[in-house]
């Protein structure tokens, strides 16, 4: 079979990393390898999201770049896939002429059919079918390609909330769970490659399996917890209204589970919550973190907030930077709010002006900037466990010690912080640290990352901490 050539941009969430992923794998028979040259690729795949104006541009500026690349090569096939294709379909075809298969969030497991017969024909495709059945990939002899220790694993897909301002149920449909043995399966099958850490994905991890019937996400967990081999466990997002106590109790329980949790409150304003349809409140989000905190009290706590959502008055905005200080949030993602196609919000009066947006965007960055510095500030002088997972991709640090170029490692710690540290051992960068458990002394504190020096030289070998001695 001919070599040849893929490359794909990815946009968006840590969902579409995984997908692209299951891409690859799909292609793998048909001779498609991986390229970072898009300019060798046979096949061009963008991956879109369309949760923000943002990222929907940045598909469109993206498939603006290809003309030439197609004039130059005529049977380079240009694909579009993920949440934008999906919103959009056939019309993408229809705008952009060079565009050979447009193939939506629940087309992926036929994504190779398609190409073969876009090889074959030279025919234009747009498959925006959505099924009822969760998406499996059998990995058809296919060893799953991991040089990494951390990997992403999807449980469930689409959501049935409904926040008004959010496409994602309109772009991914309804919530579906994967039954639990496909996911231990599959996590098997990373930590047999080397991958030592997973994070458990959905768009509400809380409500996995309990539409199915199948067992709960706490329940999910401890069957994780129990995969030998395996070091730590993270996941991504939780609703807080379905934030459960047996979920929380799982932070005290279950050792491999890492100590953080991403919770999105939205807003502190109780009538912002409602007209959004979070279906909480203020008082019952900050008893949520008390419980949390309770339990685990070193648990590291994140979140996203929406500003200048339709109708969001002084006092409401007021109300999420009060919420800001009284939780102390270890980090925030920030996002001035966009109209979304067929999310209700689109339709809401009073929009605000960006200029406001944007004031207000900075003012609650620059608040949030102090915590995040005094959460991190806190940790120096104390000795954190790392997963080492590469170099630092931020070279900033990178210069001359003693005569040899220093090499940045980075890892994170089990509460998700950035460590980067330099190793005597591995000054030139020969001897790999990827995949060990290192303790770093940390020594200083960005607002991003964390700066320090391995307390023993020699890496713990694996397996020998973790599993009893840390405590997540
Ligand atoms: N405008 C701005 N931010 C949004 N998000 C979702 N939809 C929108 C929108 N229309 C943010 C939410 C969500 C995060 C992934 O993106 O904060 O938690
Ligand atoms: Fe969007 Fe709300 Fe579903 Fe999250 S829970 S994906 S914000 S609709």
């Amino acid at each position: 079979m001919n070599k040849k050539y893929l490359y794909i941009n990815t946009i968006g969430c840590q969902m579409n990393v995984y997908d692209s992923e299951q891409m690859i794998r799909c292609l793998k028979p048909l001779g498609y390898e991986i390229s970072q040259s898009i300019e060798a690729a046979d096949l061009i795949i963008v991956n879109t999201c369309a949760i923000r104006e943002k990222a929907e541009h940045k598909a469109y500026s993206f498939l603006g770049r290809l003309p030439g690349l197609k004039r130059k090569n005529p049977d380079l096939i240009i694909c579009v896939g993920g949440c934008v294709a999906q919103q959009e379909g056939r019309m993408i075809l229809g705008r952009i002429p060079y565009v050979d298969l447009v193939f939506g969030t629940h087309a992926l497991n036929r994504l190779s059919e398609h190409i073969r017969n876009i090889s074959l024909k030279r025919c234009r495709i747009a498959d925006v079918e959505m099924t009822r059945e969760i998406m499996e990939f059998s990995s058809s002899g296919v060893p799953a390609a991991c040089d990494e220790v951390s990997k992403f694993v999807t449980i469930m897909r689409g959501c049935d909330n409904y926040c008004t301002y959010c496409v994602v149920p309109h772009v991914r449909g309804p919530e579906i769970s994967r039954r639990p043995e496909s996911v231990i399966e599959e996590i098997r099958e990373l930590v047999g490659s080397g991958v030592q850490e997973v994070t458990l994905l959905g768009q509400n991890v809380n409500s996995y399996g309990i539409k199915e019937g199948l067992c709960s996400f706490p329940e999910l967990l401890k069957l994780v917890n129990e995969i030998e081999g395996l070091f730590r466990i993270r996941f991504t997002t939780s609703h807080p209204k379905d934030l459960s106590e047996d979920l929380i109790a799982a932070f005290a329980g279950l050792e491999k589970l890492c100590s953080h949790i991403h919770l999105p409150v939205q807003s502190g304003s109780n009538s912002v919550l409602k007209r959004m349809n979070r279906k909480y409140t203020r008082e019952l989000y900050l008893e949520k973190i008390d419980r949390l905190r309770k339990i685990s009290p070193d648990i590291a706590i994140t979140s996203d907030v929406i500003v200048g959502f339709p109708g969001e008055t002084e006092d409401d905005f007021k109300a999420t930077l009060d919420l800001v200080k009284e939780v102390e949030f270890d980090s925030l993602f920030t996002f001035g709010y966009s109209d979304r196609k067929n999310a209700p919000a689109a339709r809401f009066p009073d929009k605000i002006p960006d200029n406001v947006k944007n004031e207000r965007l900075r003012e609650l960055l620059e608040l949030q900037e102090y915590y995040t510095l005094k959460k991190n500030s806190a940790l120096v002088g104390s000795t954190e466990l790392i997963l080492v997972e590469g170099f630092s991709k931020k070279q900033d640090f990178q210069g001359e010690q003693e005569g040899f170029t220093c090499v940045h490692w980075t890892g994170r710690t089990s509460t998700n912080k950035i460590v980067n540290f330099v190793d005597e051992n591995s000054l030139s960068g020969d001897s790999t640290l990827i995949g060990k458990r290192i303790e770093v002394k940390i020594e200083k504190a960005f607002s991003h990352s964390l700066l320090g020096k391995p307390v023993d030289s020699k890496p713990m070998p694996v397996g020998v901490i973790g599993e009893e001695s840390y405590a997540a």
